[in-house]
């Protein structure tokens, strides 16, 4: 009797995937502060957007909240990569407590440029998803009042300033760059003095993501996106995916979520990861894919990337 053997399939991986300076450098601050201060340091909100990096801190002795007052005064608090309303830490100082803020140096460079706006006298419009962290975040270093969300294109159409208004703009970091193209034109259109960077905010490691996932995607059959599903840029990855005409792509967050009838028919599959989204599992939805498949690796490289984060000083011996 002859084993049957396994289809073949051929992996594509993305490369860059995963981890992006700001996580790594959040992660590494969650840790640090961990040896710094010893057990429990609180966290306010999922640090990145993964439960495997959560659990893995949590295990180290990191205590996730998502609000100020379900932390002690006594115990050293980190604040998320995505930012946080500058009420966060002027509530954090009032109470006399230790904070290490871990927003991505990327995001605190948008919210400096929307005050500097703020103070010169314009209104920001912040393209972005509604209640995403990051947006709540930025949205909360002006007062109430002098930032307006819009989400898409019809948004802009339904902008009501006067003529008196001067206006900027800026982005949530992990948008398509596609779409946010789009309603940036809209907003151009409509007000063509509004000021704010050439292009927009979408940081790199989202662009670097986006441009290697639709390079892999031309050529595959079906696309795997490692993610978690609050992740912001991870399911952009998973639409970038789509509109580069392949016709499957599906967010996972670990190897135990492939429906395996998902690859009938599939020869070249995918893989790429979210910003928030370790190592590990792209290894472990490869190796996954081993046990069912005989498969090839390739890996698809459009750019390579070098950039790094200083850590926060108080966490700097
Ligand atoms: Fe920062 Fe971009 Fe990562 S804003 S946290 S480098 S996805």
């Amino acid at each position: 009797n002859a084993v049957a053997t396994p289809r073949e399939l051929r992996i594509l991986l993305a490369g860059p995937r995963g981890f992006c300076a700001g996580v790594d450098r959040a992660v590494l601050i969650v840790e640090k502060a961990l040896e710094r201060f010893g057990a429990p340091v609180f966290v306010r909100h999922e640090i990145v957007h993964n439960r495997f990096v959560v659990e893995s801190l949590e295990a180290k002795g990191a205590v996730f909240v998502d609000e100020l007052d379900q932390a002690p005064d006594d115990r050293p608090i980190v604040f998320s990569a995505h930012g946080v309303p500058k009420s966060v830490p002027s509530e954090a100082q009032r109470r006399n407590m230790i904070y290490v803020d871990a927003t991505c140096p990327l995001v605190s460079k948008v919210h400096r440029e929307a005050e500097r706006h703020h103070r010169e006298g314009r209104h920001v419009v912040l393209i972005g998803h509604e209640g995403h962290p990051e947006v709540v975040g930025t949205m909360g270093q002006l007062p109430e009042g002098a930032m307006t969300l819009v989400e898409t294109v019809s948004d802009v159409a339904k902008l009501d300033f006067d003529d008196t208004t001067t206006l900027a703009h800026a982005t949530q970091t992990t948008l398509s760059v596609d779409e946010t193209a789009g309603i940036l034109a809209a907003l151009r259109d409509r007000y063509p003095d509004i000021q704010g960077p050439k292009k927009e905010d979408i940081c790199y490691a989202t662009t670097n993501r986006q441009a290697a996932a639709k390079k892999v995607a031309q050529q595959a059959d079906a696309v795997f996106v490692i993610g978690a599903p609050n992740s912001s840029n991870s399911k952009r990855l998973v639409d970038v995916a789509h509109q580069a005409g392949c016709p499957k792509a599906q967010l996972i967050q670990r190897a135990n979520d492939i429906d395996w009838s998902y690859l009938d028919g599939v020869g070249t599959l995918g893989i790429t990861a979210g910003a928030s989204a370790p190592e590990v599992l792209v290894t472990e939805v490869i190796e996954a894919c081993g046990k069912h498949f005989d498969v090839t690796v390739e890996e698809v490289v459009t750019a390579v990337e070098d950039v790094e984060f200083k850590l926060p000083r108080v966490l700097v011996a």
